[in-house]
């Protein structure tokens, strides 16, 4: 039988799972379902550029045209502050967090967010999928004082909810409140969305490995020894090597097929490049509740206490068996752990 469950059903439906639910996440994840059908469709518009205008140029009203990066950021800034949904967003677009409310009653909303709102941003100029990535928090600062770092500066562990859009051949939109990891695409005719992939789970192992292998000079020699091993003819290798250059492409790829994607300390950038709180723990958090397992080579990302809100990471993701033998490599230098 097909499953006709549309994604607002589903947000109703599973409220249940939260016990006391006031529906505050239900509202919230309503508000960022909005938002993204909004960056989908400019994005979607992206190849017009040169008709509708190119980014710093003026428009036909005046209005600068913006980067989709940043008119994505401010797409789900003002969604999310105007529907007062939240009391706090930190997004990698914005040099700090944004307290939300001033005197009026958002200061009572519970959940912080923090987001990367256009994900891959490079490949849009070459019309390859590009994504958005969020991640929701119960504030630890009291309910009804403006937010403050530490609501942000929380483990990955204490997500509530965390979640990708894939701004691909189809639109999907994969999340998870800790009960597992489902998948919606959208229908462009009705503008809506339906649970496409119930239940998604990472395969054990896979045969893909996703890394910018240009960099391979610059790499530590765990992570060189491990390429070598995936190059190697044995057993079910050598490896495929896939490598779309959008973090949440290549980790969608990889979580339907079985994969691992790389994104590790090197020469060029000492500590990683992708950021802890907006790309690696929400996507951490969504491949642990698929089965696969995410780690910065030593230990799991969703332990890491954050320090600072930019934060960047070296990142091992996906599935269980290929996270683990990776980190048998690393183990081997250990000197390396102190990036
Ligand atoms: P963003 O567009 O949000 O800055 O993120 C780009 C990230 C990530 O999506 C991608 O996997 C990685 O940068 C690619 O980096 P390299 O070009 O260095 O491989
Ligand atoms: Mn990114
Ligand atoms: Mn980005």
């Amino acid at each position: 039988m097909k499953n006709h469950t549309t994604l607002g059903e589903f947000i109703i439906e599973n409220q249940k799972d939260f016990l006391y639910s006031s529906g505050e996440l239900s509202r919230l994840l309503s508000s960022i379902k909005l938002a993204l059908k909004v960056v989908n469709h400019e994005v979607n518009k992206a190849g017009l550029v040169d008709i509708v205008g190119n980014a710093g140029a003026t428009n036909i009203q005046g209005e600068d045209q913006q980067k989709l990066d940043v008119y994505a950021n401010e797409v789900f800034m003002r969604t999310l502050v105007n529907r007062q949904i939240v009391c706090g967003i930190a997004s990698e677009e914005e040099d700090d967090f944004v307290i939300i409310g001033g005197k009026n009653k958002s200061h009572d909303n519970k959940y912080v967010v923090l987001i990367d709102p256009l994900d891959g941003s490079s490949n849009i100029d070459v019309n390859v999928s590009v994504g958005t990535i969020f991640s929701i928090y119960r504030r630890v600062s009291p309910l009804g004082t403006p937010v403050g770092k530490d609501d942000f500066l929380q483990p990955g562990n204490l997500q509530v909810a965390a979640g990708y859009v894939v701004y691909g051949t189809s639109t999907m939109l994969v999340y998870s409140t800790g009960h597992g990891v489902n998948g919606f695409t959208l229908n462009p005719a009705l503008g809506t969305f339906y649970l496409s992939h119930p239940n998604m789970t990472f395969p054990e192992d896979g045969n893909i490995y996703s890394i910018n292998e240009g960099y391979y000079i610059h790499f530590p020699q765990g992570v060189k020894d491990y390429l070598k091993y995936c190059q190697e003819e044995k057993e079910n290798r050598p490896y495929s090597a896939r490598y779309i250059g959008s973090l949440v492409s290549d980790f969608h790829r990889n979580m339907i097929k079985g994969g691992i994607y790389i994104y590790p300390t090197s020469s060029k950038s000492p500590k990683g490049k992708l950021r802890l709180l907006y790309e690696c723990n929400p996507i951490a958090f969504i491949a642990e509740q698929a089965g696969g397992s995410a780690s910065d080579g030593y230990q799991r990302i969703l332990n890491i206490k954050p320090k600072e809100l930019h934060q960047r990471v070296p990142f091992f993701c996906g599935s269980k068996n290929m996270v683990a033998k990776a980190e048998e490599f690393m183990a081997k230098y250990p000197e390396e752990a102190n990036y």
